[in-house]
């Protein structure tokens, strides 16, 4: 496994080495603390032949000061030791100095106001953050696929429709969200949750589960949301911060709610999870 620390010396490599491999490159981005669900995307690129690329990097941009920036999970070494098990190609680890000074080129893209919806009207400045960091790696590796997981389906679907505003070539393709055996989906700020608080978390799963039961059988669906909200609530979350239901490109959805998708946010202290479930 190849290890790099600067854009210059990845897009080196490529340049020189992966004409002569005849490989199409898939590009996974990560924030590092790796767990099940990230190395499920690299194996998925992995199988289709891919040569996989992992960059590791905790992007400050996409964080508000607020946020848990500095006590986010690093563990380089261990992460690393994963990759290898599973023979990702190469890792791209660089230093926030090298982001920063790294300059892409200029890319002008609409909104769509994500700034104002979901996870946009609490954290306004986090997708333009992520969208800022993802099209620099993209303009240094230029893979040809990059791999997003469902679990951060906003995220996903941003990207998706920022990059087809650009002149980049790269498709983006989503994969399944990998959840723990009691239904919660895996996610590097599960390492803050205490026992009682994994107890607590499990029910996002039950409540996504059970709403969509409830709007399949076409029963009142706003009376349920808050069913749902107040049980989260009396479980031991201290904030629901929306429990929604979305089209698939985030617009406001209608009845009968097909193909949609049921969203939310909760809080268990300052712990904030997400996840969403396709109806
Ligand atoms: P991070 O949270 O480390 O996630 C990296 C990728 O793994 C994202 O595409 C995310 O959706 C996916 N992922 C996380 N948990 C998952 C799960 N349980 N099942 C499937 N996929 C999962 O998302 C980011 O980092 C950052 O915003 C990043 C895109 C790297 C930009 O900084």
């Amino acid at each position: 496994m190849i290890i790099k620390k600067t854009p210059i010396s990845v897009s080196k490599y490529l340049n020189s080495e992966t004409k002569k491999l005849k490989k199409k490159i898939a590009f996974i981005p990560t924030m590092g603390a790796l767990h099940d669900g990230h190395l499920s995307l690299v194996k998925k690129a992995k199988k289709k032949g891919y040569f996989t690329i992992v960059s590791i990097y905790v992007n400050p941009s996409q964080f508000a000061p607020n946020e848990d920036f500095s006590k986010y999970p690093r563990s380089l070494k261990s992460d690393l030791k994963k990759l290898r098990m599973i023979s990702a190609d190469l890792v791209f680890t660089p230093l926030h100095k090298h982001m920063f000074e790294y300059e892409s080129p200029k890319y002008t893209f609409k909104t769509f106001g994500i700034e104002k919806k979901l996870c946009g009207k609490s954290r306004p400045y986090h997708f333009l953050g992520v969208s800022d960091i993802v099209l620099k790696f993209l303009s240094i590796i230029k893979p040809n696929v990059a791999y997003f997981g469902e679990k951060d389906y906003q995220q996903f679907f941003f990207i998706k429709t920022v990059v087809e505003q650009t002149q980049l070539k790269t498709k983006i393709v989503m994969a399944k969200t990998v959840r723990d055996i009691n239904g919660l989906a895996l996610s590097s700020r599960n390492n803050y949750l205490n026992k009682e608080q994994a107890r607590v978390a499990k029910n996002i799963y039950k409540s996504l589960k059970i709403l969509k039961k409830i709007i399949k059988n076409g029963e009142d669906v706003s009376k349920a949301l808050n069913q749902q909200k107040n049980f989260l609530l009396n479980e031991g979350f201290t904030k629901i911060e929306y429990l929604e239901i979305r089209t698939q490109d985030l617009k406001k959805s209608i009845l009968p709610h097909h193909r949609s998708r049921i969203f939310i946010a909760a809080k268990i202290e300052n712990i904030r999870l997400i996840d969403n479930l396709l109806i």
